[in-house]
């Protein structure tokens, strides 16, 4: 049985469809809402559906064999996993966001609101400026408005939901987008398997450009 974790919610959901189309398939998946784990025997596939910023730890700890997960999180926390292919999906990018009005002050610490402390900490160390971190966990959007921060670093998507809260975006710090991972020691104990299947998920991503 070849393990998959999939990111639950819509990337989980294209995420599936991608290895449905590529001969993977699990109906029961599409059946049933609150069950996490799907099996098909004869494909033998074995998929779950896990937290989007959980699915690197299972790989990584060899709990699935692959996953799909975000660069952004494969960055954040660099988990020991091998990253085996863009899928294209999921796109969206790492940004630094705050009021149109603002202007940063370089005499001042500048106060960064973020879930990924690790890719703002390495930004704002490549550009020599000394940034007061503010670790938040969700609503990141908030910060700047009560005065919390100064600005946020996050992920943009469609940017509704800086322009509904009056936040711009200041500067792009990367593209970001969804990744097959592979657990290390699955891909040398299962790595037919593995192979077979990137090769035909490969030819999904393509067919998808
Ligand atoms: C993410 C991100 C932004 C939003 C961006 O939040 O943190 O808030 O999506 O998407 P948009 O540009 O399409 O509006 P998520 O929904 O993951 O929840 P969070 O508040 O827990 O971070």
């Amino acid at each position: 049985m070849l393990n998959v974790a999939l990111p639950k919610g819509r990337l989980g959901e294209k995420v599936y469809a991608m290895f449905e189309a590529a001969g993977y398939e699990c109906p029961s998946i599409r059946e049933n809402s609150r069950k996490l784990v799907f099996e098909n025997e004869e494909k033998q596939v074995r998929y779950f559906w896990v937290k989007p910023s959980d699915v690197a730890i299972y790989v990584e700890r060899g709990a699935a064999d692959i996953g799909v997960a975000g660069k952004d999180i494969l960055l954040e926390y660099e988990p020991a996993v091998y990253e085996l292919l863009d899928l294209n999906i999921g796109k969206c990018r790492m940004a630094v966001a705050a009021p149109a009005d603002f202007r940063d002050n370089e005499n001042r610490t500048l106060r960064v609101a973020t879930k990924f402390t690790s890719i703002a900490a390495a930004y704002y160390a490549g550009l020599g400026r000394q940034i007061d971190m503010i670790k938040l966990n969700g609503s990141i959007e908030l910060a700047p408005i009560l005065e919390l921060s100064d600005v946020i670093v996050d992920i943009v998507e469609t940017g509704t939901t800086l322009k509904e809260n009056n936040l711009i975006v200041h500067q792009t710090i990367l593209p970001i987008s969804a990744r097959l991972i592979a657990n290390k020691a699955s891909f040398q104990f299962k790595g037919p398997q593995i192979e077979d299947l990137l090769c035909r998920i490969k030819e999904q991503v393509n067919e998808c450009d």
